[in-house]
């Protein structure tokens, strides 16, 4: 069974507008509004590829509620936790030339008991062949330490981690080696503390991957956007160069890559299956619009173009 956590789900309002103008009165069209959060992307994936997870986090307030109608509505499955201060609401604006404005809420602080009402569900769910996949930010209230928290309870169980996450959470989980990461290349040069690294070539990029590898997980999955990604396990490490697909919208591309990693390892395919399906999934996931999960025919398709690279071992070490 997969376990999505989304500790910090939005409200997601996308609107049109024509040009945003600072100081003034701007007006909306096209308000719509959609449940967004990176583990519900995550769910939403694995349920377009025949699969199925359970979406665990908080929702709060009559915000909590519609996000959770909306989950069902998808027909996702979910347990979330209550709480009593409301899910935040993000605001995403797209100007006539198509430039994206973001405005999101920090997200509600979650009480001590709220949260430990969360631990005892998280637990509830973990056995040994459980796949818990821990997305996205954190609500205000909870430290950076919370996922390493959950790492060690979990792993506790026999419990396998996929962490896909950045900054101080991040680098504080990684003491608790989760089994699968998904750094992108700003993540994973943030974790190493790089602060001039827009150069650096895949020599160099595949070295920092095993340095994360030496200190856990089995697989690194690191995404680099359009360029493709590269997968790197203990015994050798493939490139793939991502798919040539018409741009709908990269957002949630590497929550896609997760889910279909995730999936593909909870049905113990081959690791080269793995691989590709994650790169199908990522490049369906580009060419629809917004976070909407692409449907598995489109994902049976674009595996076809997938090429993965084995690289020599001497490149990979
Ligand atoms: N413009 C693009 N064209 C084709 N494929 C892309 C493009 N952008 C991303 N991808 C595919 O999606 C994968 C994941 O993208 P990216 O590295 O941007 O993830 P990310 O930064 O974690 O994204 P997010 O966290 O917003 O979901 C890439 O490895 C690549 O295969
Ligand atoms: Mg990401």
């Amino acid at each position: 069974m997969i376990i999505t956590v989304t500790l910090n789900p939005a409200l997601d309002k996308t609107a049109r507008i024509d040009r945003l103008r600072p100081n003034a009165l701007n007006r909306l069209e096209n308000v719509i509004v959609d449940a967004g959060g990176k583990g519900l992307n995550v769910s939403s994936v694995i349920q377009a590829l025949g699969g199925r997870s359970i979406a665990i986090g908080f929702a709060g307030g009559a915000p909590g509620d519609e996000l959770l109608d909306r989950i069902s509505g998808r027909g996702l499955e979910h347990d979330f936790v209550r709480i009593s201060n409301p899910t935040r609401t993000n605001l995403k604006l797209i100007d006539r030339d198509g430039s994206l404005t973001e405005l999101n809420e920090p997200g509600p602080e979650v009480s001590g008991a709220e949260f430990r009402l969360f631990e005892e569900k998280l637990l509830s769910y973990a056995a040994e062949d459980s796949i818990f996949v821990l997305s996205g930010s954190l609500p205000a209230g909870l430290g950076p330490d919370t996922y390493r928290n959950m790492c060690r309870m979990l792993h506790g169980r026999n419990a396998k981690i996929f962490l896909d996450t950045d900054g101080e959470a991040f680098r504080l989980a990684m003491e608790e080696r989760p089994n699968y990461i998904k750094p992108n290349r700003y993540e994973l040069l943030q974790y190493f503390g790089i602060d001039d690294g827009e150069s650096l070539g895949e020599a160099e990029l595949l070295s920092l991957c095993r340095r994360l590898l030496a200190k856990g997980p089995e697989l690194v999955c690191l995404s680099l956007g359009r360029i493709g990604a590269l997968f790197v396990h203990a015994r050798g490490a493939f490139r793939a160069a991502a798919l040539n697909v018409k741009t709908g919208s990269t957002v949630g591309a590497g929550d896609a890559m997760t889910g279909a990693l995730a999936w593909g390892i909870e049905h113990n395919f081959p690791q080269e299956r793995c691989y590709a399906l994650a790169m199908a999934a990522a490049a369906g996931a580009v060419s629809t619009e917004g976070t909407k999960a692409p449907d598995r025919i489109l994902v049976e398709k674009l595996l076809e173009q997938v090429r993965l690279e084995k690289l020599t071992s001497q490149a990979a070490s």
